[in-house]
């Protein structure tokens, strides 16, 4: 047991969306609390939601064993709730009130000593802001988006890859036999990532992100002349967030009571119909969606979500705290959580990743 730690009691939630690897960090957060320091655990349920209401639960050894590879979060999330704008249920944007006085007191009378929060950009932003309050706050950084500043690389990310990959290699089948254009939509909100990574390991024919402009032209010319040459089957990888040519988002809902309000999706399904008008090539389109948050993490995930809880939890014991961890190079190491706040990595048009794509023939539907 570390003498110099003021730590005794850790209090740890799930916010966001959920993404495979979570549960891998709670395992590694509380494991690593109780085996190596005799801490005891709390989990907070529902993410902030169960911050402002004071739904805690103890967390034993035998609740964080056998949970490495389960997908989702044994702590349950929320997507909506915000400490600072809280808006009960059934209520909208309007009713919000700043609930984060009560946080700090539920925290305060849960004699916690620190709070994990692990989650995306609207979790850490919250986590950031708890911190100014004065709660010793660690994140954890998890998307599948992979579009989080500080860290090279999200847990969850690699599992999305593996899915969309599988989901471009079952679609090739088809796509041969029927010689149709299969337009894959992915997920990964105002970032390409997730398309590209997966389009890459997919073999697609096109992909299209937000970050490279693209042009309908540019788009058939790859599909119509993949069909002349012979190979008359093409696979387009777009993800979500790419813009209908006049600018525009393709939203699929919007959630009244969330902080950023747009669901993005639909793109996919808009480019299969413009494809089937333009060229002589049948399109079809699939919408992965949330499949590709679901099930057990990849190997990668699950280590790294093993590295990232127990670096957060050392750098507690520290007293570190407005601190994500992050993966940078090969080591996990702390990352100000006030350099995060408010910023997005997206693909850098001109990365080596694009390059290698093009290089091998892809087209990013610009030339
Ligand atoms: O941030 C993760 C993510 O899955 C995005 O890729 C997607 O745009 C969004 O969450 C979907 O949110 P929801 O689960 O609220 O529909």
């Amino acid at each position: 047991m570390s003498a110099k730690s003021a730590v005794k009691r850790i209090g740890v939630l799930t916010g966001g969306g959920d993404c495979p690897g979570l549960n891998a960090v709670i395992r590694a957060v509380v494991k690593t609390g109780m085996i190596e320091y005799g801490f005891e655990a709390y989990g907070i349920l529902d993410g902030y939601e169960g911050l402002v209401n004071n739904r805690m639960v103890k967390l034993e050894n035998e609740d964080v064993s056998g949970i490495l590879t389960l997908g989702g979060t044994i702590l349950g999330t929320s997507n909506t709730a915000h400490p600072f704008e809280y808006v009960a249920e059934g209520g909208d944007a309007e009713d919000a009130q700043d609930l984060s006085d009560r946080c700090v007191e539920n925290f305060r009378n849960a004699g916690l000593d620190v709070l994990f929060c692990i989650g995306g950009d609207g979790t850490l932003n919250i986590a950031h802001q708890l911190a100014q309050k004065g709660l010793p706050i660690i994140g954890v950084p998890k998307t599948i988006d992979n579009d989080l500043y500080g860290t090279d690389v999200t847990f969850g990310f690699d599992t999305a890859v593996q899915i969309v990959t599988e989901a471009v290699d079952r679609l090739h089948t088809t796509a041969m036999s029927h010689h149709r254009a299969m337009v894959v939509e992915t997920m990964g909100r105002y970032a390409g990532w997730l398309a590209l990574v997966g389009g890459i390991a997919g073999g697609g024919d096109v992909i299209l992100i937000p970050e490279i402009p693209y042009t309908m032209e540019s788009v058939c010319r790859v599909v119509g002349g993949r069909s002349k040459r012979g190979k008359r089957f093409s696979i387009v990888v777009i993800s979500e967030g790419v813009r209908l040519p006049h600018g525009d988002y393709v939203v699929r809902q919007r959630v009244a009571e969330s902080h950023d309000q747009i669901r993005l999706g639909g793109i996919g399904v808009w480019l299969a119909n413009e494809i089937d008008a333009l060229t002589s090539v049948e399109s079809r389109a699939v919408v992965l969606g949330h499949i590709q948050r679901g099930g057990t993490p990849t190997a990668y995930d699950r280590v790294l979500a093993t590295r990232f809880g127990r670096e957060a939890l050392v750098e507690a014991v520290e007293g570190n705290f407005d601190v994500m961890v992050g993966l940078q190079g090969t080591e996990v190491v702390p990352v100000p959580l006030a350099e995060v706040a408010g910023r997005q990595r997206l693909v850098d048009p001109d990365c080596e990743i694009v390059r290698a794509a093009r290089s091998v023939g892809t087209s990013f539907g610009d030339d």
